[in-house]
């Protein structure tokens, strides 16, 4: 039941408003001693030309507000507050937890709408380093918020695998390229030739001519040099699945930059035609002062295209294939000019969908206290933070009788710390608002009382152990329409409840201003809301059976809660710990 709706239509058939125009009205106070929803009397005080105070008393003390579901309604200025009857609430929440299960805050607002996440398109032959997993972390997690509100969504990863780089990575592969230890580690070695390449070509400015030969060549399609670039593109594919298998990662498409390349002369005629192209010392240019940008370079002068004309190629394709309601691109922020002027382009071509698209952005990686074995090009590898954050929770539950049964193989113990070690370094990128730079540290990430992942993990694990423990004891929980649900209303069970039925909203919000923050920040006050009711009541011990069942039934939708939530965030949860 949705009390807001339901309290609107009683002031609509109080003062005439319209029930719609009301709700929009309707706050939520900023502390709990003002009520559970707040409607502002200024815009009546305007129609009815009396002061919203003297209207607040008399909307609060008529008598079509008495309905079962308000506790009291009282004035409190010129607002008419509302106090939901706690048992009420807790019943209506609970109910529809226990009866969608892992449905609950799904919704249709999406039918019928297709959102494109474009994610993580990491760049071939390169590590797949931590910046490269903040937007897959991102991504993955909205591409499942917006299926979780019905759209239809479309995960495309745009590989960086075209430009001038490929010339240079096929000459040094030619000359010290490893035959065996490209099939053994293939990044590495592709890395280890690159870097090589530019240690020489300070010495050799004839590499830089054959890296451009052979770019020219790739581009030309000749088929040795296609040959090799596709190898290296098969072998980083290869070497990017095994990380996205770890993540639970998935992508509809893989059509990367490459792929665009022919379809960039259309691009070109297409902008010929609105004349938009300008020349500019050699150069084609679109300008954008109109809309304060530089020009957008879309032709080098040595006529070879470039990124921002692959991505002009990229949106269009999108269009035409998907007919998107959205186009989101969750890339780090030093790339914000870059989507501005791209979009602008296409909206200066007069291209409506230009509105539908997005950059997502988010901030830079930092790390606090920790080292790792660097590689070349000094930058941390995603698989090196994971290994480390797994071995680092093993060391944490094995030396912690607390954290684990006694009776758990080795193995068991294993998957908990694969599991919890993954979740903690997704659980950090989501933790914080995405613009702003986060900074990993073992003991925050880790801290399994802290707002971590570990934390929210085993507060699942440890309420799935008290319904099993239930269950052992024969002792019932209550079920939708049971009465007994609104016998919850201490503090702690009411706190807990009000969180639980803020959790579809939550996700909304979390999609509407793409933020999963919004989200995990929720999950978060779950778990910690539990904790306290936990330690505050007996659940299984309590002598009165209704209350029991009532508060186990309470256990469950909050497990249903957290594995919602953290399903759309990305983390596994674990059974038992
Ligand atoms: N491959 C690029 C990089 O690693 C990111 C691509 C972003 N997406 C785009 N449509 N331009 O920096």
């Amino acid at each position: 039941m949705d009390y807001k709706v339901e309290i609107s239509a009683l002031l609509s058939k109080l003062t005439g408003i319209e029930s719609a125009e009301i709700h929009r009205l309707m706050e939520i106070p900023p502390q709990p001693e003002m009520g559970d929803y707040a409607f502002p009397c200024f815009t009546l005080s305007k129609q009815l030309r009396k002061s919203p105070v003297a209207i607040a008393v008399e909307l609060a003390s008529d008598p079509t507000l008495n309905v079962d579901y308000v506790d009291s309604v009282r004035a409190q200025g010129p607002y008419v507050n509302f106090f939901i009857d706690k048992g009420h609430l807790s019943k209506a929440v609970i109910s529809e937890i226990i009866l969608k299960g892992e449905q609950y805050a799904a919704s249709d607002i999406g039918q019928g709408k297709t959102v494109i996440v474009e994610f993580s398109s990491p760049n071939i032959a390169k590590p797949f380093h931590v910046g490269h997993a903040f937007t897959t972390v991102l991504g993955h997690s909205l591409s499942r918020i917006y299926e979780k509100l019905g759209y239809n969504v479309v995960r495309v990863n745009h590989l960086g695998d075209y430009g001038t780089q490929f010339g240079k990575l096929i000459t040094a592969y030619r000359l010290w390229g490893e035959e065996s230890a490209l099939e053994a580690s293939p990044i590495d070695e592709l890395l280890r030739i690159y870097v090589l390449f530019h240690e020489n070509e300070k010495d050799d400015p004839e590499l830089t001519q054959t890296a451009r030969d052979n770019f020219r060549r790739l581009e030309a399609g000749n088929p040795e040099e296609k040959a090799l670039w596709q190898r290296f593109r098969d072998l980083s594919l290869k070497a990017f699945a095994q990380v996205y298998n770890r993540m639970g990662v998935a992508f509809d498409s893989y059509k990367g930059e490459s792929d665009y390349s022919d379809h960039i002369p259309s691009v070109i005629s297409f902008l010929e035609e609105k004349d938009l192209l300008v020349d500019s010392e050699g150069a084609r240019v679109v300008m954008l002062d109109e809309y304060k940008l530089p020009p957008c370079l879309v032709v080098k002068s040595d006529g070879t295209t470039i990124y921002a004309s692959r991505d002009l190629a990229a949106a269009m394709y999108r269009h035409e294939h998907y007919n998107f309601h959205k186009n989101i691109y969750v890339v780090g922020l030093p790339q914000s000019l870059h989507f501005q002027q791209v979009f602008a382009v296409l909206d200066k071509a007069g291209l409506d969908y230009a509105k539908d698209c997005e950059h997502v952005g988010f901030g830079l990686v930092k790390f606090k206290n920790m080292k790792f074995s660097t590689r070349e090009g000094n930058i941390v590898v995603l698989e090196d933070l994971l290994n480390e954050s797994i071995a680092k929770t093993l060391e944490i539950i094995k030396t912690n009788a607390a954290l684990r049964q006694s009776d758990m193989t080795e193995e068991e113990i294993l998957e908990i710390a694969n599991k919890v070690g993954i979740g903690s370094v997704i659980y950090t990128y989501l933790k914080s608002g995405r613009e702003r730079d986060i900074v990993f540290s073992w003991e925050e990430m880790l801290d399994f009382d802290g707002d971590s992942a570990p934390y929210l993990i085993y507060t699942y694990a440890r309420t799935r152990s008290i319904l099993r423990k239930a269950i052992e004891q024969g002792i019932r929980s209550a079920d939708a329409f049971d009465d007994s649900l609104s016998l919850l209303t201490t503090e702690e069970e009411f706190a807990l409840v009000k969180l639980l039925s803020d959790l579809p909203e939550a996700i909304e919000k979390a999609a509407s201003s793409n933020e999963p923050f919004m989200l995990s920040r929720q999950v978060s006050r779950i778990a910690r809301a539990f904790n306290r009711f936990y330690n505050n009541s007996s659940i299984l011990g309590g002598a009165d059976d209704h209350l029991r069942s009532a508060r186990l039934a309470l256990c469950e939708a909050v497990c249903t809660a957290i594995k919602t939530g953290t399903y759309l965030l990305g983390i596994d949860v674990v059974e038992r710990m």
